[in-house]
Protein backbone atom coordinates (compact mmCIF):
# COMPACT_ATOMS: atom_id res chain seq x y z
CA UNK A 1 0.00 0.00 0.00
CA UNK A 2 1.83 3.21 -1.18
CA UNK A 3 1.86 5.62 1.66
CA UNK A 4 1.05 9.00 -0.33
CA UNK A 5 -2.48 7.02 -1.02
CA UNK A 6 -5.43 9.38 0.16
CA UNK A 7 -6.30 8.64 4.19
CA UNK A 8 -9.98 8.32 3.25
CA UNK A 9 -9.48 5.47 0.93
CA UNK A 10 -6.87 3.86 3.01
CA UNK A 11 -9.74 3.85 5.97
CA UNK A 12 -12.09 3.05 3.49
CA UNK A 13 -9.99 -0.14 2.44
CA UNK A 14 -8.94 -0.90 5.37
CA UNK A 15 -12.02 -3.54 6.94
CA UNK A 16 -9.51 -4.41 9.84
CA UNK A 17 -8.44 -0.66 10.75
CA UNK A 18 -12.40 0.69 10.09
CA UNK A 19 -13.64 -2.29 12.99
CA UNK A 20 -10.37 -1.56 15.32
CA UNK A 21 -11.43 2.33 15.30
CA UNK A 22 -14.93 1.45 15.77
CA UNK A 23 -13.76 -0.66 18.67
CA UNK A 24 -11.84 1.71 19.92
CA UNK A 25 -14.37 4.59 19.65
CA UNK A 26 -17.06 2.42 21.13
CA UNK A 27 -14.84 1.78 24.14
CA UNK A 28 -14.64 5.55 24.07
CA UNK A 29 -18.09 6.17 24.38
CA UNK A 30 -18.20 4.26 27.11
CA UNK A 31 -15.18 4.97 29.07
CA UNK A 32 -16.72 8.02 31.27
CA UNK A 33 -20.34 7.29 32.53
CA UNK A 34 -20.99 10.91 34.21
CA UNK A 35 -18.86 12.84 31.89
CA UNK A 36 -19.16 12.24 28.47
CA UNK A 37 -15.72 12.03 26.51
CA UNK A 38 -15.15 15.36 24.45
CA UNK A 39 -11.11 15.82 24.03
CA UNK A 40 -9.08 13.51 23.45
CA UNK A 41 -4.94 13.49 23.13
CA UNK A 42 -3.01 11.01 20.68
CA UNK A 43 0.34 10.61 21.90
CA UNK A 44 3.57 7.80 21.95
CA UNK A 45 6.62 6.51 23.59
CA UNK A 46 8.78 7.29 20.14
CA UNK A 47 8.10 8.49 16.81
CA UNK A 48 6.52 6.76 14.22
CA UNK A 49 3.93 4.81 16.36
CA UNK A 50 0.81 5.81 14.42
CA UNK A 51 -0.35 8.68 16.20
CA UNK A 52 -1.55 10.60 12.75
CA UNK A 53 -3.31 7.71 11.10
CA UNK A 54 -4.69 6.79 14.27
CA UNK A 55 -5.64 10.18 15.49
CA UNK A 56 -6.85 10.23 11.65
CA UNK A 57 -8.94 7.24 11.77
CA UNK A 58 -10.44 7.46 14.80
CA UNK A 59 -11.74 11.20 13.31
CA UNK A 60 -13.16 9.57 10.66
CA UNK A 61 -14.99 7.02 12.52
CA UNK A 62 -16.42 9.97 14.82
CA UNK A 63 -17.33 11.68 11.99
CA UNK A 64 -19.23 8.91 9.97
CA UNK A 65 -21.07 8.25 13.69
CA UNK A 66 -22.23 12.00 13.07
CA UNK A 67 -20.19 13.54 15.86
CA UNK A 68 -18.97 17.13 14.93
CA UNK A 69 -15.40 15.93 15.01
CA UNK A 70 -12.23 18.59 15.19
CA UNK A 71 -8.71 17.03 14.44
CA UNK A 72 -5.98 19.76 16.02
CA UNK A 73 -2.68 19.20 15.23
CA UNK A 74 -0.26 20.32 18.18
CA UNK A 75 2.44 18.37 16.85
CA UNK A 76 4.83 21.65 15.41
CA UNK A 77 8.17 19.55 15.21
CA UNK A 78 6.39 17.43 12.87
CA UNK A 79 2.74 18.96 11.20
CA UNK A 80 1.62 15.87 8.97
CA UNK A 81 -2.09 15.86 9.68
CA UNK A 82 -2.83 18.45 7.26
CA UNK A 83 -0.47 16.63 4.62
CA UNK A 84 -2.09 13.49 5.22
CA UNK A 85 -5.87 15.37 4.97
CA UNK A 86 -4.43 16.66 1.94
CA UNK A 87 -5.49 20.13 3.36
CA UNK A 88 -3.23 23.07 3.51
CA UNK A 89 -4.72 25.90 5.37
CA UNK A 90 -3.72 29.84 5.65
CA UNK A 91 -4.32 30.19 9.62
CA UNK A 92 -3.94 28.09 12.30
CA UNK A 93 -3.33 27.80 16.04
CA UNK A 94 -0.74 30.86 16.09
CA UNK A 95 -3.71 33.36 14.07
CA UNK A 96 -5.75 32.23 16.89
CA UNK A 97 -3.76 32.75 19.82
CA UNK A 98 -1.66 35.24 18.68
CA UNK A 99 -3.57 37.62 16.12
CA UNK A 100 -6.90 37.23 17.69
CA UNK A 101 -8.65 35.70 14.74
CA UNK A 102 -11.93 33.71 15.43
CA UNK A 103 -11.94 30.08 15.33
CA UNK A 104 -14.41 29.48 12.73
CA UNK A 105 -11.92 31.85 11.12
CA UNK A 106 -9.52 29.40 11.27
CA UNK A 107 -10.50 25.78 11.73
CA UNK A 108 -11.18 24.20 7.96
CA UNK A 109 -13.66 21.27 6.89
CA UNK A 110 -12.59 18.72 5.17
CA UNK A 111 -13.88 16.55 2.23
CA UNK A 112 -16.11 14.64 4.66
CA UNK A 113 -18.97 15.95 6.59
CA UNK A 114 -18.45 16.62 10.13
CA UNK A 115 -14.63 16.55 10.13
CA UNK A 116 -12.83 19.28 11.00
CA UNK A 117 -9.37 20.88 11.45
CA UNK A 118 -6.96 23.17 12.92
CA UNK A 119 -3.71 23.16 12.05
CA UNK A 120 -0.54 24.17 14.00
CA UNK A 121 2.25 26.61 12.88
CA UNK A 122 5.68 24.76 12.09
CA UNK A 123 8.39 24.35 14.79
CA UNK A 124 5.95 27.09 16.46
CA UNK A 125 8.02 28.55 19.69
CA UNK A 126 7.64 28.05 23.06
CA UNK A 127 4.77 25.80 22.26
CA UNK A 128 4.98 24.11 26.10
CA UNK A 129 4.49 27.82 27.84
CA UNK A 130 1.41 28.78 25.28
CA UNK A 131 -0.14 25.30 26.31
CA UNK A 132 -0.03 26.88 29.39
CA UNK A 133 -1.45 29.96 29.17
CA UNK A 134 -5.47 30.96 29.56
CA UNK A 135 -5.71 31.80 26.11
CA UNK A 136 -5.22 28.77 25.01
CA UNK A 137 -7.27 27.57 28.06
CA UNK A 138 -10.24 29.36 27.12
CA UNK A 139 -9.35 28.41 23.29
CA UNK A 140 -10.11 24.98 23.95
CA UNK A 141 -12.87 25.66 26.18
CA UNK A 142 -14.73 26.85 23.68
CA UNK A 143 -13.47 24.20 21.17
CA UNK A 144 -15.38 22.06 23.19
CA UNK A 145 -18.34 23.62 23.06
CA UNK A 146 -18.21 23.92 19.15
CA UNK A 147 -17.68 20.45 18.96
CA UNK A 148 -18.60 16.57 20.04
CA UNK A 149 -15.26 15.58 20.12
CA UNK A 150 -11.89 17.37 19.66
CA UNK A 151 -8.87 15.24 19.22
CA UNK A 152 -5.30 15.68 19.23
CA UNK A 153 -2.45 14.77 17.78
CA UNK A 154 1.02 15.71 19.75
CA UNK A 155 4.47 14.37 19.77
CA UNK A 156 5.94 11.66 20.77
CA UNK A 157 5.71 12.03 24.78
CA UNK A 158 8.93 9.59 25.37
CA UNK A 159 11.20 13.27 23.74
CA UNK A 160 8.72 16.11 24.35
CA UNK A 161 6.66 17.51 27.23
CA UNK A 162 3.65 18.98 25.40
CA UNK A 163 1.66 15.78 25.47
CA UNK A 164 1.52 15.31 29.07
CA UNK A 165 0.55 19.12 29.21
CA UNK A 166 -2.38 18.38 26.90
CA UNK A 167 -3.26 15.14 28.71
CA UNK A 168 -3.73 17.70 31.43
CA UNK A 169 -6.68 19.49 30.30
CA UNK A 170 -7.89 16.78 27.66
CA UNK A 171 -10.71 14.59 29.13
CA UNK A 172 -8.55 11.39 27.91
CA UNK A 173 -5.47 10.11 26.65
CA UNK A 174 -4.68 7.45 24.45
CA UNK A 175 -1.17 5.75 24.29
CA UNK A 176 -0.62 4.25 20.39
CA UNK A 177 2.16 1.75 20.56
CA UNK A 178 3.62 0.24 17.67
CA UNK A 179 4.43 -3.65 17.63
CA UNK A 180 7.76 -4.63 19.15
CA UNK A 181 8.90 -1.14 19.15
CA UNK A 182 9.02 -0.42 22.91
CA UNK A 183 11.00 -1.33 25.79
CA UNK A 184 8.04 -2.07 28.72
CA UNK A 185 10.66 0.33 30.86
CA UNK A 186 10.00 2.79 28.56
CA UNK A 187 6.18 2.46 28.09
CA UNK A 188 6.00 2.17 31.72
CA UNK A 189 7.98 5.95 32.16
CA UNK A 190 5.56 7.34 29.75
CA UNK A 191 2.55 6.11 31.68
CA UNK A 192 3.78 7.69 34.68
CA UNK A 193 4.22 10.96 33.10
CA UNK A 194 0.95 10.72 32.22
CA UNK A 195 -0.47 10.11 35.70
CA UNK A 196 2.00 12.91 36.83
CA UNK A 197 0.24 15.11 34.90
CA UNK A 198 -3.51 13.62 36.21
CA UNK A 199 -4.15 12.05 32.43
CA UNK A 200 -7.59 10.23 32.43
CA UNK A 201 -5.43 7.31 30.50
CA UNK A 202 -8.55 5.85 28.31
CA UNK A 203 -6.27 2.83 27.11
CA UNK A 204 -3.69 1.74 24.26
CA UNK A 205 -4.01 1.42 20.88
CA UNK A 206 -1.27 -1.61 19.74
CA UNK A 207 -0.83 -0.74 16.50
CA UNK A 208 0.67 -2.80 13.24
CA UNK A 209 0.17 -5.97 14.70
CA UNK A 210 0.83 -8.45 11.72
CA UNK A 211 -2.10 -9.86 11.18
CA UNK A 212 -2.33 -12.76 8.50
CA UNK A 213 -5.98 -14.01 6.50
CA UNK A 214 -6.34 -17.51 7.98
CA UNK A 215 -8.16 -20.71 5.34
CA UNK A 216 -11.28 -19.55 7.15
CA UNK A 217 -10.57 -15.59 6.41
CA UNK A 218 -10.15 -15.02 9.54
CA UNK A 219 -7.29 -12.80 10.77
CA UNK A 220 -4.64 -14.17 13.24
CA UNK A 221 -1.46 -12.13 14.50
CA UNK A 222 1.59 -13.40 14.31
CA UNK A 223 3.69 -13.14 17.59
CA UNK A 224 6.37 -14.30 16.21
CA UNK A 225 6.73 -11.51 12.90
CA UNK A 226 7.57 -8.81 15.79
CA UNK A 227 11.42 -8.09 14.77
CA UNK A 228 11.74 -5.86 18.34
CA UNK A 229 15.33 -5.09 18.00
CA UNK A 230 15.28 -4.46 14.42
CA UNK A 231 12.52 -1.60 15.19
CA UNK A 232 13.99 -0.46 18.06
CA UNK A 233 17.54 0.32 15.61
CA UNK A 234 15.13 2.74 13.61
CA UNK A 235 13.31 4.19 15.94
CA UNK A 236 14.40 7.59 16.38
CA UNK A 237 14.30 7.97 12.55
CA UNK A 238 11.53 9.54 12.31
CA UNK A 239 11.07 7.97 8.90
CA UNK A 240 8.70 5.84 6.40
CA UNK A 241 9.46 2.52 8.27
CA UNK A 242 6.52 0.68 6.23
CA UNK A 243 7.64 -0.05 2.91
CA UNK A 244 6.14 -3.52 3.75
CA UNK A 245 2.98 -2.21 4.50
CA UNK A 246 0.34 -4.82 2.70
CA UNK A 247 1.24 -7.36 5.05
CA UNK A 248 1.02 -4.79 8.20
CA UNK A 249 -2.91 -3.86 8.74
CA UNK A 250 -3.84 -1.46 11.45
CA UNK A 251 -5.66 -3.21 14.46
CA UNK A 252 -5.91 -1.53 17.52
CA UNK A 253 -6.36 -3.34 20.74
CA UNK A 254 -7.96 -1.05 23.34
CA UNK A 255 -7.14 -1.57 26.40
CA UNK A 256 -9.18 0.80 28.44
N1 LIG B 1 -2.12 0.80 11.22
C1 LIG B 1 -1.56 1.31 10.15
N2 LIG B 1 -1.98 0.96 8.91
C2 LIG B 1 -1.39 1.51 7.83
N3 LIG B 1 -0.37 2.40 7.85
C3 LIG B 1 0.10 2.77 9.04
C4 LIG B 1 -0.48 2.25 10.25
N4 LIG B 1 0.17 2.82 11.29
C5 LIG B 1 1.10 3.64 10.77
N5 LIG B 1 1.07 3.62 9.43
C6 LIG B 1 1.97 4.36 8.54
O1 LIG B 1 3.19 4.53 9.23
C7 LIG B 1 3.73 5.83 9.08
C8 LIG B 1 3.89 6.48 10.46
O2 LIG B 1 2.60 6.65 11.00
P1 LIG B 1 2.17 8.04 11.63
O3 LIG B 1 2.63 9.21 10.82
O4 LIG B 1 0.72 7.95 11.92
O5 LIG B 1 3.02 7.95 12.98
P2 LIG B 1 3.27 9.09 14.04
O6 LIG B 1 3.35 8.42 15.37
O7 LIG B 1 2.28 10.17 13.88
O8 LIG B 1 4.71 9.59 13.61
P3 LIG B 1 5.47 10.92 14.12
O9 LIG B 1 6.06 10.59 15.47
O10 LIG B 1 6.51 11.16 13.06
O11 LIG B 1 4.46 12.03 14.21
C9 LIG B 1 2.78 6.59 8.16
O12 LIG B 1 3.28 6.53 6.85
C10 LIG B 1 1.48 5.81 8.29
O13 LIG B 1 0.69 5.92 7.12
MG1 LIG C 1 2.49 12.25 13.60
Amino acid sequence: MPVTRNIYEIYKNEPLLQEATRVLRTNIQFASVDKPIQSIVITSVTPSEGKTINTIALGISMAVAGKRTLLVDMDCHRPMLGNKLKIRPKFNLKHILYDNMAISEVVVPTILKNLFFLDVEPQMKHLAEVISSNKFNSMVSKLNSEYDIVIIDTPPLGMLIEAALLANRADGTILVLKSGQNDTKEVLDVISQLEKANAHILGVVLNEIRVTPNKNGYYYYNKGEDKHVESRKKRFGRKNEHSDISKTKGMIDNVG
